[in-house]
């Protein structure tokens, strides 16, 4: 058996493997299904300061190899989660890690700041695909300058391990990855979904309630890759792969191309006990390949 632990920060994981954020609830509703400390770290579901009810149905569509998801961050707020449910999953032995979503500055400042009272949340993941309201609704993590200032802000009063989830949506992703840098994350997780569409022909009208949605799944791997492989090279900090990773080969395409860790999402629909099985397959192959530890595959790709 080799050594699969891994550093995010100051964030110390047993395995490398995660859930992503908004599609593995809060890790307690999977507990039936596998043994959930048994997973690096567990990403819960899009935390805001205000209660959120989320988008209109329809808000899920699928499409070939993929999903197209409006859930529009519904969850019911910070206080809540502070009161109901992190004293359910405080002892959960894993990293319980807080995905904060917000629609100005002062929202995610005041979230993250919360949180970082909590003694059992070692770290957050800084959710910058939200729109800024404040600013015309244009995405914060869309523009380098949105995305060093959010981060700036957080930075300021979040004191743990600060993750920062980058927006695809962009036409240089490793110039958004450098401004959350400059900004003080201690790591960048990527990638957020890819902007989609669907339409019902005979209806003639928009499958999803919001007209487009976020895209994820096995269609968005290739993507998801070369942008990890692009980001690795670009920053210092270590980066988080994710995106279409449906099984631990591709968990392992991802850190040879620079991701400290993964996050696996959509794939959870699926099999709950994925992430169990990728950090296993993960663990065949380095014994396989004569690896003593898992930090010997990080960027070990050969271009
Ligand atoms: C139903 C659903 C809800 C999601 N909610 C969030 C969220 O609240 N915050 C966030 O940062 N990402 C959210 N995501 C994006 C995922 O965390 C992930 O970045 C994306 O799905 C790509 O990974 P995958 O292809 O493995 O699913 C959501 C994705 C899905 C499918």
């Amino acid at each position: 058996m080799a050594d699969l632990s891994v550093n995010i920060g100051e964030l110390q994981m047993k395995n490398p493997v995660m859930t992503a954020s908004g599609t593995f609830g809060y890790g307690e509703e999977f507990a039936d299904f596998i043994d959930i400390s048994r997973i690096g770290g567990i990403i819960v579901k899009g935390t805001t300061l205000h209660k959120r009810e989320g988008n209109p149905y329809p808000r899920m569509a699928e499409t070939p190899a993929g999903m197209l998801n409006a859930v529009g961050l519904q969850n019911k707020g910070v206080h809540y989660f502070v009161e109901h449910i992190y004293p359910r999953i405080k002892d959960i032995k894993t990293n319980m890690i807080v995905n904060v979503s917000g629609s100005a500055i002062e929202d995610y400042m005041e979230t993250a700041a919360i949180i970082n009272e909590l003694v059992n949340i070692p770290a957050i993941e800084l959710n910058i695909s939200c729109p800024n309201v404040k600013q015309g609704g244009m995405a914060f993590g869309v523009t380098a300058k949105g995305a060093e200032e959010v981060v700036k802000a957080v930075r300021s009063v979040y004191k743990k391990t600060l993750i920062v989830k980058l927006s695809p949506n962009v036409t240089d992703i490793t110039e958004i990855a450098r401004a959350a840098e400059n900004g003080g994350a201690d790591s960048v997780s990527l990638i957020n979904t890819l902007l989609g569409m669907a339409v019902d022909a005979e209806r003639r009208r928009p499958v999803l309630s919001t007209v487009t949605g976020g895209m994820s799944g096995a269609a968005v791997k290739p993507i998801a890759l070369r942008m990890v492989w692009q980001v690795a090279k670009a920053v210092k900090i270590p980066v988080i792969g994710l995106g279409g990773i449906m099984n631990w080969k591709d968990a392992v395409e991802f850190m040879l191309a620079g991701a400290s860790a993964v996050q696996i999402g959509t794939a959870n629909f699926i099999d709950p006990a994925i992430t169990v099985k990728v950090a296993e397959g993960i663990d065949d192959y380095l014994d396989r390949h004569g690896y003593k530890s898992v930090k010997e595959i990080i960027g070990a790709l050969e271009v």
